[in-house]
């Protein structure tokens, strides 16, 4: 079983998941595993990058409803910004949500410096992973985690984003086997 969502909820994603190759949305497998991990750490600031029309979203942020945090999520595309920021209004998270429009790296450089995450969500821009990982790093929270989708489904573009991990002493990580493959990288 994975979790008892409200029955509104429940049917957008349903809804949302007859689509789910035409939006990239992550597997309903991974959204239960993020929800898990949000709520397991307690986080309260959570980032996305890579809105796509909000089916990862409502995962991310239902768990933090419960915990009560916020999600920011990131998106390029104005069309299927708009389709989210409604399926997070059904959903009832928008009160909880900061969708913001733009090039994730752009957003990223342009921060401001005292805004931190406890947990990122990666799954934009394959080959930009690792500028992600980069530009994220100064605003993660001491205690941090990053998620990252498509680890093993595209995992020639990725390589760079796993390298830098794998070097960086102040993380433990793994590659769940997860549908695409989610690596999960922890700061404590
Ligand atoms: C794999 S989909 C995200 C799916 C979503 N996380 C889900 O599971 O519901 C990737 C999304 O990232 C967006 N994207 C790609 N490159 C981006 C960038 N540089 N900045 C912001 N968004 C980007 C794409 O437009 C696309 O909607």
């Amino acid at each position: 079983m994975d979790i008892i969502m409200d029955e509104t909820t429940s049917r957008v994603l349903e809804e949302l998941e007859k689509t789910q190759k035409n939006f990239w949305n992550i597997p309903r497998k991974t959204g239960v595993i993020l929800n898990m991990f949000i709520k397991m750490m307690d986080a309260k600031s959570v980032l996305e990058i890579g809105t796509s029309n909000g089916y990862s979203g409502i995962w991310l942020a239902k768990a933090l409803k419960e915990t009560g945090g916020h999600l920011t999520t990131v998106e390029f595309y104005e069309k299927r910004q708009s389709v989210a920021i409604e399926n997070f209004k059904t959903c009832g998270v928008n009160d909880i949500v900061t969708p913001i429009q733009g090039s994730a790296c752009t957003i990223l450089e342009y921060m401001a410096p005292n805004i931190k995450f406890d947990f990122v969500f990666i799954d934009a821009n394959k080959g930009e992973y690792i500028k992600y990982f980069e530009l994220v790093k100064p605003h993660l929270t001491q205690k941090a985690m990053i998620a990252a989708d498509n680890i093993t489904s595209h995992a020639e573009k990725v390589q760079p984003f796993v390298d830098a991990i794998d070097r960086d002493a102040e993380f433990q990580y793994e590659i769940l086997d997860l549908p695409g493959g989610l690596l999960v990288a922890y700061r404590g």
